[in-house]
C-alpha cells in the first residue's frame, strides 16, 4: 500500500509512523508512507498557504493552489495507482471500522491535513472523501490522519501477523470484544472464570459470545440496535437481561 500525506507539519508523523506495527510494515515493504509539505508547492514568493475569507469572517482559510499542485505532483509520480483522496475535516463523515476496512482494500491513499479555520471550498472538489475522526475539533488534521492510517494498516494482510486477531477485534464483529485473561489464575482474589480453564471449546465459545453481548449491551446499546442478532444471540441477551 502507498500512503501520501499532505501536511504543514510532517515532523508530527515521525514518532507514531516509525514505531511498532506501522514501522515494521514499512521495513517489510508492505507499506510506503510519503509525507509532503504543501507549503513547498505554494506559488507565492512568501510560500503562504492561507488567506482571508472572501466576504469576511474569523480566521484564515487554506488556499486551493498549493494543495492542487501537491496533488498533481503525486499523480505525476504515481500515474498508475487508483487513488482515494481523503480530506480531514470535523464536518466530514465519521470514521469507523467499516471505513478502515474499505481503506485497507485500496492501493493508494492520500490524506490532506488541514490547519487554520478551514478550507477554500474548491479544495473539496479535489478529493474523493471528507472524513472526521470524531465530534470534536482538533488544531489540525494530522492526528486524525495518523488515527486513520493506524486503523487501516493493521488490517493489511500479514501486517498484524495474526489475521484472526483483527477479525475478532471489538467493532469488527459488530460486538465489543469479550473479557480476556492471562496467567495467573488468581490475582489479589480476582479469579479467572472457571469455564475458561476447563478446555470445553463449545462452552468457552458460548461464554465468550454471551460476555461480548453483555459488554456491548451495557456500554454500547446503539451497536446492538444496528445488528442482526442470531437466535442464539437473542436467547443469550434475554438471559443477560434477566440476570
Ligand atoms: N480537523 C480538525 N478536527 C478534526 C476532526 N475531528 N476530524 C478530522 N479532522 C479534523
Amino acid at each position: 500500500m502507498r500512503i501520501d500525506v499532505l501536511t504543514l507539519f510532517p515532523k508530527m508523523f515521525e514518532g507514531p509512523m516509525g514505531e511498532s506495527i506501522l514501522g515494521k510494515a514499512q521495513e517489510k515493504g508492505q507499506l510506503e508512507i510519503k509525507l509532503s509539505n504543501f507549503r513547498d508547492y505554494s506559488a507565492n514568493k512568501h510560500h503562504t498557504v492561507d488567506d482571508y475569507p472572501y466576504g469576511g469572517g474569523a480566521g484564515m482559510l487554506l488556499k486551493v493552489q498549493p494543495i492542487y499542485d501537491n496533488l498533481e505532483a503525486i499523480k505525476k509520480a504515481s500515474p498508475d495507482t487508483k487513488k482515494r483522496i481523503v480530506l480531514l475535516d470535523p464536518a466530514g463523515a465519521p470514521f469507523n471500522q467499516k471505513m478502515a476496512e474499505d481503506f485497507s482494500q485500496e492501493e493508494h491513499l492520500v490524506f490532506i491535513c488541514g490547519h487554520y479555520e478551514g478550507y477554500d471550498e474548491r479544495i473539496r472538489s479535489l478529493v474523493t472523501d471528507e472524513v472526521s475522526i470524531g465530534d470534536y475539533v482538533l488544531t489540525g488534521g494530522e492526528l486524525g490522519a495518523m488515527v486513520m492510517i493506524d486503523a487501516t494498516v493493521r488490517l493489511l494482510p500479514e501486517v498484524l501477523g495474526n489475521e484472526l486477531s483483527a477479525k475478532t477485534d471489538s467493532h469488527s464483529t459488530g460486538l465489543l470484544e469479550h473479557p480476556q485473561y492471562t496467567r495467573p489464575a488468581v490475582f489479589n482474589d480476582m479469579e479467572v472464570p472457571e469455564v475458561l480453564k476447563n478446555g470445553n471449546h463449545k462452552l468457552i465459545e458460548t461464554w465468550q459470545l454471551k460476555e461480548a453481548l453483555r459488554r456491548t449491551w451495557q456500554r454500547r446499546p446503539d451497536m446492538l440496535e444496528k445488528m442482526e442478532l442470531t437466535a442464539e444471540m437473542e436467547e443469550l441477551l434475554e438471559e443477560i437481561k434477566q440476570e
